[in-house]
């Protein structure tokens, strides 16, 4: 998408849409009020012939406007407080009014509003218009997108574009996220992953690769007993921000599950839907885009991000139920069901980090379970974690950030349900209250620090997307999370 900022009031072009948001649908004041008289009432007119009130997300279209050179007006419900969330709002709904439309540019009257809301708005557009249709060879002419430029109407081009600068790299750390989610896994395998983590050196961030063979060494064997059916090698990524005044501050960080593709292994999952399970590795995405973010802006902050990438696959090699591995944690596990894969990642994913980094805190992401979405519905992530500050700091985030999430509790009573007879814990525990289990299973592995861990299987894949900066399918969700919760607490 092409995106400009430009004086308020050049002609918009015989093949483009103006959208104009309006509080509510009168009175007409402002760029619309302009638009109204050099058209001669046709806003006027079409508000009062329809049910348009400026309802958030409410828009009408004015086909062929007389007296503007513009093949529409588009007015967008916009009610006040007009602030960046509700700006960033009307822009992408804006952008979904008109994007099959056949227009080809977007002009976004936003003037008189100053560079932040700009860059909000550009930000909307951004988010709303992602699609990845890498694989499309073909596809119906109305389907595409018509919309190939979106031009913002600003006071001052400079600061505009300035603001946009600063924000710009949060839009691309979601779309990287949303990218590797939406690949296929005959693509993105864990070596695939990892290369694509390395290109991020350019931002400046430190990319360290570990094989099975250094995995081995440092007794991962949860790890590595998940990956063991597959034929594509398991990797351990590394990613280090180094942006503290204090190089050897304790850095934050983030674990991400990266399950590449989870069939469940011998514990084969049905096959209704299971090519979803491509979207199993959308932790490490989310841990991946947060890293990127803060390189991006250059955060003032140290950061780690680990991601355990592996495929859950069954063959002759693979693990089966009985199994018991050793985690690095020297903890040893009881495997019933191979389908509870991402929480033996986690084990040692975890540990590897506080064991290597003291960091400050620890918050991992991971698609854990299908019961966190019985509990919460599609479109909340559940939190669980053992520290009360960490977690108002996350709720905090998660209403600025607009990923939602809702804390989930620890009960000490339920640590029986993991209780094995041959080992120190098994996998899984029974059907009731299974993301809870499988929480209080990750926790064994946290050593005494400031932990959450945030299952974000409901909120990382959404086949039906309601939200118009969420376009159907990889959502991004944690980046934006990640990303506030750091830039309000932790850095210098
Ligand atoms: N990756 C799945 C969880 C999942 C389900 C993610 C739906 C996204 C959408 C996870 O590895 C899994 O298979 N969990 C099992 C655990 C069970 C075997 C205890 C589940 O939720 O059924
Ligand atoms: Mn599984
Ligand atoms: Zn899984």
């Amino acid at each position: 998408m092409n995106i400009e900022f430009v004086p308020a009031g050049a002609p918009a072009g015989p093949d483009a849409a103006i959208a104009v948001l309006l509080p509510a649908a009168t009175p007409l004041t402002g760029a619309a009020a302009a638009l109204d008289a050099a058209a001669g009432g046709a806003l006027t007119r079409a508000i009062a012939g329809s049910r348009f009130t400026g309802a958030k997300g409410q828009t009408l279209d004015i086909l062929a406007p007389h007296g503007l050179e513009a093949a529409r007006i588009t007015l967008v419900g916009a009610p006040e407080p007009l602030d960046a969330d509700a700006v960033e709002t009307a822009a992408a709904h804006a952008y979904q009014a008109v994007k099959t439309s056949g227009v080809s540019t977007l002009v976004i009257a936003l003037p008189g509003l100053g560079p932040d809301l700009a860059a909000a708005a550009a930000l909307g557009v951004r988010l709303a218009s992602y699609r990845f249709d890498r694989y499309r060879t073909t596809e119906k002419a109305e389907k595409k997108p018509s919309v190939h430029t979106v031009r913002i109407e600003v006071d001052d081009v400079a600061a505009a574009s300035g603001a946009d600068a600063a924000l710009a790299g949060l839009a691309e750390a979601i779309l990287l996220a949303r990218d590797l989610v939406s690949e296929p896994a005959n693509i993105l395998y864990p070596e695939e992953f990892a290369r694509r983590v390395r290109t991020l050196t350019r931002l400046g961030l430190e990319v360290e690769i570990l094989g099975e063979k250094e995995m081995a060494a440092l007794g991962m064997g949860a790890l590595l007993g998940v990956g063991q059916g597959s034929v594509r090698e398991t990797q351990l990524a590394v990613i280090q921000w180094k942006g503290a005044a204090d190089p050897a501050a304790a850095p934050v960080a983030f674990v991400g599950k990266g399950v590449c593709f989870d069939t469940g292994g011998i514990s084969l999952k049905p096959p209704e839907g299971m090519e979803e399970m491509i979207t199993d590795m959308g932790g490490a995405a989310a841990v991946t885009g947060t890293m990127y973010a803060l390189a991006a802006r250059k955060a003032k902050v140290n950061a780690v991000g680990i991601l355990g990438l592996v495929e859950n696959m069954p063959d002759g090699n693979a693990q089966r139920p009985g199994d018991v591995v050793k985690t690095m944690s020297g903890q040893t596990v009881e495997v019933i069901n191979t389908d509870a894969e991402g929480r033996l990642v986690l084990a040692d994913a975890l540990w590897y980090c506080q064991d290597r980094f003291k960091p400050k805190f620890m918050i991992d992401l991971a698609t854990l379970t299908g019961a966190i979405i019985v509990a919460l519905g599609k479109d909340i992530a559940g939190l669980y974690s053992n520290n009360e500050e960490l977690s108002e700091k996350l709720l905090a985030a998660s209403k600025a950030s607009g990923d939602p999430l809702w804390r989930m509790p620890l009960p000490p009573q339920y640590e029986k349900l993991i209780e094995s007879q041959v080992a120190d814990m098994k996998n899984v525990g029974p059907r009731h209250g299974g993301s809870i289990s499988a929480a209080l299973f990750i926790q064994r592995f946290v050593n005494g620090l400031p932990w959450a861990h945030l299952d974000i299987a409901p909120t990382a894949w959404k086949p039906n997307s309601t939200v118009p900066t969420i376009p159907s399918g990889a959502t991004g969700y944690g980046v934006r999370l990640l990303d506030r919760l750091v830039a309000a607490s932790y850095e210098d």
